[in-house]
């Protein structure tokens, strides 16, 4: 029997409660190894506060949203003595491996960690679906389907009123929520980080549209798109601890251009952190478990380094390595498959 911690880093994301659930389920009742829960991410492991999960304290909350443990976008490497801080505190603890659920910055920092010799195992969170050597993290098709259904709504309205419908999605560096929600909600143009738009060829677009007949369209934008030349719209300059601007406000900009430009009524609907909140997918839910299962699976073998990830349909191991350093970008043949549909 040994001590196995869990944490759940960065942003939130519908599944995060059902990965702790399967860590505990069955590294409780499989293993016998005791659970203990780290909590607001790295934050909890650099100022040791815990809670001590068990199969009853964890049952009723594979449904939920958010993370019974807290999260937050601390940084062990932005921290004075921050390594030093949870070598300790891990050690006090008597923890043998450390299961860091997060994205690009929580996996980033678990990966540093584990060249700074901490045992540790990842799992891939993160509604942007943009950490590599996993095809899906979980979190993202919730997103994605609370975007569709936000899509849905707004069709009909933009049909009622001969609207011009522009809805701003999360996606920092990377346009997934925005290409697969575009798509199931059949928009007419979609805006993403990994192409600079042409705010003429996207007014002129939809000009050819409304003159076909048409009379109202959606464009679906990703928080990180920027147009030819211009730079990503910021809500505020702050940095977090991985110095992250906040994003947002582009949909505000279109909104403005589309309608000066073409003379179409056009309003805006920015979904933010809507995206995040409430109840995972059945889909969310499995692939959670899944990661769970098979995080508690690795550190009870001992197989530290590594992070949980989808290839296909098995769950494989990889190094934490590679995921960490490049992130993954929408593939040109999703961003092709759409662009058939903006006619
Ligand atoms: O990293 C996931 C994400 O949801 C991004 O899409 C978004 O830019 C960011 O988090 C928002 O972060 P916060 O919750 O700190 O505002």
């Amino acid at each position: 029997m040994a001590r196995i911690g869990i944490l759940t880093g960065g942003g939130d994301c519908p599944g995060l409660n059902a990965v702790i659930r399967a860590v505990v389920r069955k590294g409780s009742n499989r293993y016998g190894h005791a659970i203990v829960g780290y909590r607001d991410g790295w934050r909890g492991v650099l100022d040791r506060r815990v809670l001590h999960l068990t199969p009853d304290n964890t049952s009723g909350i594979l449904h939920r949203g958010g993370t019974i443990l807290g999260s937050s976008r601390t940084n062990p490497f932005g921290e004075d003595d921050g390594v030093e801080r949870v070598k300790q505190s891990i050690e006090a603890e008597d923890v043998a491996c450390l299961i860091a659920v997060g994205g690009e910055d929580t996996i980033g920092a678990a990966e540093k960690l584990s060249r700074e010799g901490v045992n540790v195992v990842g799992v891939p969170k993160t509604i942007d679906n943009d950490l590599n050597a996993t095809d899906f993290t979980f979190g993202f098709h919730t997103a994605v389907q609370i975007c569709t259904d936000a899509i849905d709504r707004l069709h009909t309205t933009a049909e009622s009123h001969n609207r011009v419908m522009v809805v701003e999605v999360m996606g920092r560096h990377a346009g997934w929520i925005a290409a697969y929600a575009g798509l199931a909600g059949g928009a007419d143009a979609i805006l993403v980080p990994e192409k600079a738009f042409d705010i003429e060829e996207v007014c002129e677009h939809l000009h050819h549209r409304h003159h076909r007949g048409r009379t109202f369209s959606i464009v679906v934008v990703a928080e990180g798109a920027a147009p030819t030349g211009g730079m990503k719209t910021v809500s505020t300059e702050a940095k977090d601890a991985f110095g992250h601007t906040r994003l947002g406000g582009i949909g505000v900009w279109l909104e403005h251009e589309i309608e000066a430009r073409t003379g179409f009524e056009t309003r805006v609907t920015i979904l933010g952190h809507i995206q995040r909140g409430g109840t995972p997918t059945a889909y969310d839910r499995v692939l959670a478990t899944r990661f769970g299962i098979a995080a508690i699976d690795a550190a009870h073998d001992g197989d530290y380094g590594k992070m949980v990830a989808l290839k296909g349909t098995e769950v494989v191991r990889v190094k934490l390595a590679d995921a960490v350093g490049e992130l993954k970008t929408l593939s040109q043949e999703l961003y092709d498959t759409a662009d058939v549909f903006f006619g």
